[in-house]
Parts: structure tokens; sequence; C-alpha cells
């Protein structure tokens, strides 16, 4: 085999030809232009050979067919004009049709990810066998890169498994197992991946499909069929259409433009020919590709796939193996935290002070644990199978025998250090500390430790089963050994780490609460509290500032603001209205009556509050008139400016990580790719003007040093990305 080759041709029987996918020296299939060349020339050498009754495709790799179009590659194209955007979409469309035109039989064998492009390719074959393996999974994920297939999958697929089914496929972006493939009409057949060999036996499956087919002759009726109009009343895509764009309306709430415009685009091809489908999807493809929202959505591509990647340190330290953990505090996040380690069939040894809670913690794991997704009630057999992972104990010696001990109790910073000094002296050398404190410097909590490179912070999110963030808080003299650590355990409970040094509100709290704080104070100068959760929603947040004031507890926010007030005196300010809420008791969603009032039977909807109407207007000194974009403008502002001083102060290894951690940890609209990616989308000399109306409101609207040089130097944050932050 050629080096770098990534498709062999073979013939295990005479006229039987077989295209085997193996990337050399990577762990997934791609099609990029080199590859899509290679198959080409295959082709070509498959029709010069002539007497050939079917081509099977097939992947070297278990457990993964095609990835995908190369999106390193796919990015080198973004400023493409649109005509060269076409002509690449009409090629690979040209490329693929020959599978359907050709004289043999064309068949996908299909083990592992067949997405994107690769279930492109798939769609075009005349059929498809899958494997039923838990990594086989089918689907077109182009409208979570602000796209839709553009090499033939919108105007086949529809034509295969009908219209409905295909618009669900495309504009949903979600993948399906073999299975609801075979229900759906997409895999003609599924064998079982137990056992060895499955590469072997989707191929032997191929061939007797092939010798029944040539017998049949059902494949070129089909192709006779699915190279036409599709046959839909008027009614019924008048129906399918508004059905599918509410639906998709209240998914995307108007940011995504993507998936409207797959289902337009498959509703008006639904009238003309297979190729004529083809050609109208290579023209809207173009103009979605390099669109704001597809380098965003890009953006946000390459953000995870870099964190995946990211050991945490610029150093070769390398990880410890976490094969138990313990958790002292069985609260909410001690269980929330316990329970993502048994999901990952990880020991946790459960601790608390009171023993009531350590029974409510233990029960609360496992009711965790034992919900099936599928069948979307509690499973006993996960029940029976997970409850031995957990050990609810008060013996210190039974704690401190585990790999990592997280600390989740109170958040009080001398009982917390109670804890330590009791535990440290009973750890193993190797044993690494951690707290999920969410605002007390990690290098306070260490200040007692004898070995405070063992100890970090490990900060999850609440609720954890959903929230993909943890922040890794590097202390004064924490180590690269414990921080590689952390981060390869966090990744192995399956969430996204990113690695900071230590600092007030860390990274996400240190950027949400000046965003909350303003809309507080935005109230207190007469907007209206709708307006201010309309702007933020039609910026794009997944619920407004007020809201979130109640979800996460008032309590909670004004001892935070606290935090941020006593490091930040320059410039933050106190809203008083949280204050007023705090005194008056009330609370939040948890006792239903924050800045809404919660009626427990209307679960979660918080309705306006006559009470709160008039603590507010108690608070208007001076009642000023704001168009949308200011108050957008006066939430958002604050939290760059906010962001700009990370920067400065080197508190992230890279810059891109405030916008990853926004992302994961409170929503930030994926489809601006980031606070600092929209940032460059305005651009730092237009942010300076911007800014320049709010100077009044002090420090918090300040541009800061590396704004001036950006604006200065004509250049964007994700310039000086690359080299930000040496070592947190
Ligand atoms: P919680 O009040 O639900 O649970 C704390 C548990 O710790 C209680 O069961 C209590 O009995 C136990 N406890 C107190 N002192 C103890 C001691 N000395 N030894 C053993 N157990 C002790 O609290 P929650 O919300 O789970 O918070 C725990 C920690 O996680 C805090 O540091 C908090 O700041 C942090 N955090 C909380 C988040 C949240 O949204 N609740 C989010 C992220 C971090």
């Amino acid at each position: 085999m050629a080096e770098n080759q990534t498709i062999t041709l073979s013939f295990p029987e005479p006229d039987i030809a077989l295209l085997t996918i193996d990337a050399p020296n990577n762990n997934v299939n791609l099609l990029s232009r080199a590859v899509m060349d290679e198959l080409e020339g295959h082709l070509n050498k498959i029709d010069a050979r002539g007497n050939v009754a079917g081509l099977i495709i097939c992947s070297g790799k278990p457990g993964m067919f095609i990835a995908g179009a190369d999106l390193k590659e796919f990015i080198t194209w973004i400023d493409s004009t649109s005509d060269e955007v076409i002509s690449v979409a009409r090629r690979g469309q040209q490329l693929f049709s020959r599978l359907a035109t050709s004289d043999y039989l064309s068949i996908t064998a299909i083990d592992g990810i067949c997405v994107g492009g690769g279930a492109e390719l798939a769609i075009w074959c005349d059929r498809r066998i899958m494997s039923r393996s838990d990594k086989t999974s089918y689907g077109f994920p182009e409208v979570k890169l602000g796209l839709f297939p553009g090499w033939g999958g919108t105007a086949r697929t529809p034509r295969i498994i009908g219209l409905s089914n295909a618009v669900e496929l495309i504009t949903g972006g979600e993948s399906m197992d073999a299975d609801a493939a075979q229900v759906m009409g997409l895999a003609d057949d599924v064998i079982e991946a137990a056992g060895e060999e499955v590469a072997e036996r989707l191929v032997a499956a191929g061939i007797r499909m092939v010798r029944a087919e040539q017998l049949s002759g059902d494949f070129r009726r089909d192709r006779q069929r699915w190279s036409g109009p599709i046959s839909l009343s008027e009614t019924e895509l008048g129906f399918l259409g508004a059905t599918a764009s509410a639906y998709i309306q209240g998914q995307t709430k108007g940011h995504y433009p993507a998936p409207m415009a797959a289902l337009e685009l498959m509703l008006g091809a639904t009238s003309v020919d297979l190729m004529t489908a083809c050609e109208m999807e290579a023209t809207g493809f173009a103009e979605l590709f390099g669109s704001a929202i597809n380098r965003s959505l890009l953006n946000v591509f390459y953000l995870r796939d870099r964190n995946k990647k990211d050991r945490g340190i610029a150093g070769q330290a390398t990880p410890g193996k976490i094969g138990s953990a313990a958790l002292i505090g069985a609260g909410i996040m001690g269980q929330g935290i316990a329970a993502a380690n048994v999901k990952r069939g990880i020991p946790v040894t459960l601790n608390d002070a009171c023993q009531d809670a350590l029974a409510r913690g233990v029960q609360g794991i496992l009711s965790e644990v034992s919900y099936n997704k599928k069948s979307r009630q509690a499973d006993v057999n996960r029940t029976l199978e997970m409850a031995p992972l957990v050990n609810a104990t008060t013996v210190d010696e039974e704690i401190c025998a585990a790999d990592v001990v997280i600390e989740a109790i109170l958040e009080n910073p001398a009982v917390k250090q109670e804890l330590f000094a009791r535990l440290e002296p009973q750890l193993r050398k190797d044993t690494i500390l951690c707290s999920n404190t969410s605002s007390i410097p990690i290098t306070t909590l260490a200040e007692g430790l004898k070995h405070p490179e063992r100890f970090c912070g490990l900060h999850f999110f609440n609720p954890v089963r959903k929230m993909p963030l943890v922040e890794v808080i590097r202390g004064a003299q924490t180590s690269d050994q414990t921080i590689a650590t952390a981060v390869a355990y966090a990744k192995t409970l399956g969430k996204s780490p990113i690695v900071m040094n230590d600092g007030p509100g860390f990274l996400v709290n240190r950027l949400l609460l000046p965003y909350m704080n303003e809309a507080a104070l935005l109230l207190s100068s007469g907007v209206a509290i709708r307006d201010v959760e309309k702007a933020a929603k039609a910026f794009g947040m997944p619920m407004g500032p007020i809201t979130l004031y109640d979800v996460v507890g008032i309590d909670t926010c004004v001892h935070a603001g606290q935090v941020m007030l006593d490091a930040f005196p320059d410039r933050m300010v106190a809203a008083e209205i949280t204050s007023k809420l705090f005194d008056a008791g009330r609370l939040g969603q948890k006792n239903g009556k924050g800045f809404f009032d919660y009626n427990r039977r209307k679960k979660g909807k918080g309705q306006e509050s006559t009470i709160v109407a008039e603590l507010i207007e108690a608070t208007i000194a001076q009642r000023q008139e704001f168009t949308p974009e200011q108050i957008t403008e006066r939430m958002f502002f604050p939290m760059l400016i906010e962001a700009t001083r990370i920067i400065e102060d080197n508190l992230v290894r890279d810059l891109r990580d405030i916008d990853l951690a926004l992302i994961f940890g409170i929503g930030f609209p994926p489809f601006k790719g980031g606070l600092l990616f929209w940032a460059d989308s305005i651009g730092a000399a237009t942010l300076l003007e911007k800014l320049e109306p709010y100077e009044a409101l002090g420090k918090r609207f300040e541009p800061t040093g590396v704004l001036y040089e950006l604006a200065k130097d004509g250049k964007k944050f994700y310039d000086l990305a690359e080299n930000t932050g040496s070592k947190p």
C-alpha cells in the first residue's frame, strides 16, 4: 500500500470490488480533498476493469466508518467565493453520484461512526448494511455547524427514506443507531456486532446482498424511482412544512438559520429531479458556508476539539490514575459529583458530618444513576449493578484510601481548612486533594497544608449531570502533576476541564456576576424586567438574567456578589435591589419567591410580583429610557471588560478558554462563537467607540490596555491566542 494512501481497492471475489477506508496515522477517517481524489481514482479503475457485480465500501478501523469532511481543510476555504463553494459541492455530488449510476450494485458496510460527508457517501450507495454496535451512529450533524449537507445529502435522503424522515434527520442534526436506521429504511440489513471479525461479516453480508440483488434487479428499480421528483400532495407538503417549521422555530428561537434553510430546500426540491435538487443544494450550501454563524459554530467546534486534546499543563507530567474517589459532603454537589463517578464505574466513598445527610446522599446518588434514559424511568438492574460502587462511611481511613479526595462541604474557609488538617496526614503520597469551593481562593484553603502541591480547586457546576464545565484551579503552589491528574480525571467523568490560576470568582463567576449585576442595576434605572429578559434572550442566552437570579438563589448571588465587591471595589457596584429581595426573604425558586413568584403547580414559570415591583420602584432615583441595543450593551460590555482583565492578569493559559468556559458554564450563545469571538466580530476600534457613551458609569465600562492595543494594531483577540498566558 502506497504511503499516505487512505483507500485500498481489493477484489475478495473476481466480480466483487472492495474499497477499504483506513487513514494512516489517524484514528478517524475523514473525507479530505486528497481522499476524494483517491476515491475517484479507484472508481475509474473499477469501471475500467468491467464485469464487476458489486462494490462494497467499508472501513479498516473498527468502530469508525467516516467522521465527515476534513474540517481543518474546510476552514481554509472559509473565505472562498460563492462560485468556488458551489463547485466544491458539485464535485462531491458528481463523484458520489457515480455510486448510484454505476453498472454494479454499490453498498456501504458501516461499523461505527458514519456522519456528515460519510453519511452522504453512504446515502448515494444503493444499499447500506450496519453493525448493531454501540459505536454505530448515522447522521447529518451539519446544522450544528450552521450548514446543511452539500454533497447530495438533502437531495438523496428524502428520496430514499421519505421527506418527513429526512427532514427530521437533517434539520435535527442528531445521529441514530443501526436499529433506528433500519426502521427508517436507511439500513437495509443489520448484523450483530458481538464477537470477532465484524468487518469480515459485514463484507460477507454485502456479497450475499450483491448476489441476491443481481438476481432480483430491485436496485435498478429503486434507482429509477429515486432519480425523479418526490410524489407528495400539496396538502401533505403544506402540513409537513407548517409542523416542521414551527418545531424548528421552537428549537432554534430563530438564532440558527441552517435547519430552516434545509427544510425550505427539501420542500422546494420535491418537485424536481434528483440532479436538479443537487444543484439547488449546492447553491443553498454556498449561502450558508462562510456566514457569521457558520464561522462562530466552526470556532466552537475547534474550541471543543482543542479542549479534548489539552492536557492542562505545558510540561510533560504524567497524570496519575484515578481508580477511586472520595466525596466529603453529601449535599447537592457531593451527590452530583459522586453520581458522575459511579456512572463511569469509579467506586466512590461518601462522607458527611451528618448521618441523615449521608443516608439521603446515597439515596440521591442511586436514584440518579439508576435512571435509564431510554425507558425514562428508574431501572432496578442499574441500581443493583451500581449500588456496590457507593460506600457511605464515617471512617477517615476509608476516605483516605481513595485516589482523589474531593471536598464539597459548607462554603466556609475555616471549616474546610479544619477538614483538610484532619485528613491530610492520612492521605497517600499520590492522592490528590480537591475542593469544589465556588468562591474561596484556593491559595487561602491551601494555607495550612503540608503538601499544597497536591491540592487544587475542582469546581463543578450545578446540576453536575447537565453541566459539562469543570474549572480546575491552580493554587500558588499546586504542581503540574496534580493539575494533569485533575484534568485527566475530569475528562474521565465526561467533563470539559479548563485550567486557570486562582483568582476571585475563578473564571465563570467572575464574568457572570458583572453581567447579572448590571441587569439588576438596569431595573433601578427604570428598565422593565421583561425588557431586560428579552434583550438577553434575543442575544441568545438560554434564560434571562433575572430568571437566572431566581434559579441560582438570591442568597447565593448576594454572597458571590460580595466576594466580587470585596475583590474589585474599584469597579463593582452593589445592586441595591438584590439585597432588598434577600432582606425580604425572597430567595428565588428554592422558596417560591424571588424576582418572580412561583406557583408549585406551574413548574418553573414565574409570575411578575407586585411586591417586587414596589421594591424596585423604591430603588429608582432617576428613570431613564434605553433602546434594546443599549440594554444588551449595558449587560455584556462589563462582562467583556472583565474578560480582558482576566487576560491581562494571566489567569487563563489561552484566552480561548474564556470562550469555551462561558459556552459550557453559562450557555453563552454558541452561534456567537464565544465572548471574545463575538468581540472580534465587532472589532476593537468599534468597541472603543461603543464604550465611550458609558464612560460616566465608572470603571466597569472603562476599556483596558489590551483593548487599546488591539485597536491600535488593528488586531483581534484571537490573534493573541497562541501565546497568551505562559503557564498559569
Ligand atoms: P449542601 O449544603 O447541599 O451540602 C453540604 C454538605 O456538607 C451537607 O450535607 C453538610 O452536612 C455537609 N458538611 C458540612 N460540614 C461538613 C464537614 N465538616 N464534614 C463533612 N460534611 C460536612 O452544599 P452544596 O450546595 O453541595 O455545596 C457544597 C460546596 O460546593 C460548597 O463549597 C459550595 O460553595 C460548592 N458549590 C456549590 C454549588 C451549588 O450550586 N450548590 C455549585 C458549585 C460549587
